[in-house]
């Protein structure tokens, strides 16, 4: 690859939009790795903010608080496997993962203010490229300019398996149709919600993860990348 070519891959900006265990997080950083780009994880910054309000007992109807909240409050990424992430300089990586906290994340992403200030911090993050950054609203919202937009999908029945082996692995109980309930309540909530709803945008490219590698899978993604 020539100094130019180098120079433009490491400016790339790819963003990945799916619904809740559709392998977001595993796809987009093993293309970082690969890639050498960044990456963001846009629900970890929902993720932290809930964690933050729930702790002040601040519930998911209450965006608005959740949104002053915000004013006040930092949310950073350090560097690592599983990539640390800061609330107020308190590393809260393991805390943000549990169930309930994605709950209330899901809850409050619905409200616009929310939405408006971790929107405002993640675009920030992406300006200088050389990013891939997930969530449900990367290719629709944040990114629409990406040179990469993927919807990853999978069935209902895979990514419950997936987030529940998931869980085993973490030692977090939980059992099948538990996950998968929460699943779906998740999917409806991101897909229903009036701002920013999960969906596929017009020039994004669905990429079925269900039942494939994710070497399959990073291979559609790379394939769809400028040619340097
Ligand atoms: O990707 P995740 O499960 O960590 O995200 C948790 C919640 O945050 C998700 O249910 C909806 C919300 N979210 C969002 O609204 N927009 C994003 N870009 C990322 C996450």
């Amino acid at each position: 690859m020539s100094e130019s070519q180098t120079s433009s891959s490491a400016r790339w900006v790819i963003a990945i939009d799916g619904p809740a265990g559709a392998g977001k997080s595993t796809t987009a950083k093993a293309l970082a790795r690969e890639l050498g780009l960044r990456y963001l994880d846009t629900g970890a910054m929902y993720r932290a903010i809930a964690l933050k309000a729930s702790r002040l007992g601040i519930k998911g109807d209450e965006g608005q608080r959740a949104a002053e909240l915000l004013e006040t409050t930092e949310i950073g990424f350090g560097a690592g496997e599983p990539q640390p992430v800061f609330l107020d300089g308190e590393e809260v990586t393991n805390l943000i993962r549990t169930n309930e906290i994605g709950d209330l994340a899901s809850a409050l992403s619905a409200h616009t203010p929310v939405r408006k200030a971790l929107v405002a911090r993640q675009q920030a993050m992406v300006a200088a490229g050389g990013v891939i950054l997930e969530g449900r609203d990367a290719t629709t919202v944040i990114a629409p300019q990406a040179d990469v937009k993927v919807y990853l999908t999978a069935s209902l029945e895979e990514r419950s398996r997936r987030r529940h082996v998931e869980f085993g692995t973490k030692g977090i109980e939980a059992s099948f149709e538990s996950v998968r309930s929460q699943i779906e309540i998740r999917d409806h909530r991101d897909i229903t919600r009036e701002d920013s709803p999960l969906s596929v945008a017009p020039d994004a490219t669905i990429v079925e993860s269900g039942c494939r590698s994710i070497e399959d899978v990073i291979a559609d993604i790379k394939a769809l990348l400028p040619k340097a």
